[in-house]
């Protein structure tokens, strides 16, 4: 393989310095949308040569295989590939380790590719064989493809963090919540509805009123009452904006997340839950509360860049203190609170529909009355549990009557059962957990990987 190399960069390309690049390992895809681009311009011939690695050797250097020394037990071989999602529903196959011998319009000259792997967390490219500002000017290009090729862009995301502490995306399926499965008071709707989605109506006017186009929502309120759900309709909405979401240990990583919305913008960053890491300490060298953390990546975006930060929390007050520290991150606070009468009949009609109700107006109105001061999710909760008192009686299902939908409202009404309704988050005052306690989760509050198809090779 030395001599592969060697043969490739002659004497002089063997005296050059290798130049190294180091990426993000969720970078991986768009570097090999951006070779593939690349390898395929006019005036350049690029060889694909496989790199056969045993096992339990962490990596090689590009270096390595320029002055033929150190080297361990390699082997040329058929390009290994690793098939990464680089869409909601495609795949692209990846470069794993890999040679590219490369002839245009610079020379003769090489490059080598190593995708992350158990050993080493890192995308690295390296140059070998051209002068140092040529090399740089390749890994340029690269970049440039990069961000042009970008499969993140426009697309929702979910922000992870592996288990070797290094960020990852995940591809989601566009959330199908519309507008009337959010039942909320419409002047609340409408205000949120305005702050996420009037700015983007308005974007050109805005700038060139001068006007700043980022912004952050605050949704607070009980668990259960729909902030989950109101940001599941909004990034549903919101197609054509890169939409990050971030919850629990991946809010740590709000820092890079916030660098990567803004080279993809416009975009929305979904902070979920975030007084669950108020007091949590960052990973980083200060050590400083994730919260922080948070505000100051927010305060660092360029206020020009069209961003939207939505925050969630069922606990304003542990907020506030940071909130009211640092002013104009959340220009826009809104509760979400109780459903009200008109919202729980509401509600008993969306979540009741397909259900075979036998129900009659006086019911009704009985079990709205009776479910003052539950939560959203407890309603659809009511629901499922009178279809299964319902069952419980009749096999198949024939009807759910006032007799099966009111067993359900004793049931999870009776105050003993008040650490089932906490674990289905269905109405429970968070105010009165300890702080720093898990909150529960709520009720079908689950975002869907898209588990990704087989597609495209990679084409060099
Ligand atoms: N305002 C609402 N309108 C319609 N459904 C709701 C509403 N609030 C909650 N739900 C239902 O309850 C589930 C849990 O609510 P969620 O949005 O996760 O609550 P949280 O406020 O704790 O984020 C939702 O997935 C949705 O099905
Ligand atoms: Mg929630």
């Amino acid at each position: 393989m030395a001599a592969l190399v060697q043969g490739v960069l002659g004497e002089a390309g063997t005296a050059e310095s290798v130049v190294t690049r180091h990426l993000p390992p969720f970078e991986q895809v768009n570097l090999q949308s951006a070779l593939n681009a690349w390898s395929a311009e006019k005036g350049r011939q690029v060889e694909v040569r496989g790199v056969a690695l045993p096992p339990h050797y962490g990596g090689i250097m590009l270096q390595q295989l320029v002055s033929g020394e150190g080297l361990p037990p390699l082997r040329l071989s058929a390009p290994g590939v690793v098939d990464l999602p680089d869409g909601p529903g495609s795949t692209l196959a990846c470069l794993r380790l890999a040679l590219l011998l490369v002839t245009d319009a610079a020379g003769r000259y090489v490059l080598l590719v190593q995708g992350p792997s158990e050993h080493q967390q890192e995308l690295t490219v390296e140059v070998a064989g051209l002068p140092v500002g040529q090399a740089q000017s390749v890994l340029g290009e690269l970049d440039r493809l990069r961000r042009r090729l970008n499969v993140y862009r426009g697309q929702l995301l979910e922000v992870g963090i592996t288990p070797m502490g290094a960020v990852s995306l995940t591809f989601l399926d566009r959330p199908a919540t519309s507008r009337e499965q959010v039942v909320l008071p419409e002047p609340v709707l409408d205000r949120i509805e305005r702050h996420a989605l009037g700015v983007a109506a308005h974007r050109a006017a805005l700038t060139a009123a001068g006007q700043h186009l980022k912004r952050g929502l605050l949704l607070f309120g009980p668990p259960g009452t729909g902030k989950t759900h109101t940001a599941r309709y909004l990034l549903g909405q919101m197609t054509g904006y890169t939409r990050l979401l971030l919850t629990g240990r991946s809010l740590a990583a709000v820092g890079s997340v916030t660098e990567l919305a803004r080279d993809l913008q416009p975009a929305v960053v979904v902070l979920e839950d975030v007084d669950l890491v108020a007091a949590d300490r960052s990973f980083g060298p200060g050590g400083s509360p994730v919260l922080f953390d948070l505000l100051d990546a927010m305060d660092g975006a360029a206020p020009d860049a069209d961003l939207l930060f939505v925050l969630t929390t069922n606990r304003a007050d542990l907020l506030e203190p940071a909130l009211a520290a640092r002013p104009g991150r959340v220009d826009v606070a809104v509760e979400i609170g109780l459903p009200d009468a008109d919202a729980r009949q509401r509600l008993l009609e969306l979540y009741g529909r397909g259900v075979p109700l036998q129900l009659t107006e006086a019911d009704r109105d009985a079990a709205v009355e009776r479910s003052d001061g539950v939560t959203a999710s407890f309603l659809k909760e009511l629901l499922r549990r009178a279809v299964l008192e319902a069952l419980h009686d009749h096999h198949p299902l024939t009807a759910v009557t006032r007799q099966h939908l009111f067993r359900a409202l004793d049931d999870l009404l009776d105050s003993t059962q008040s650490v089932t309704r906490t674990l289905l988050g269905v109405g429970v005052d968070p105010a009165t957990l300890p702080v720093g306690s898990p909150q529960p989760a709520p009720v079908g509050a689950g975002w869907v990987a898209h588990p990704g198809r087989p597609g495209r090779r990679y084409r060099p």
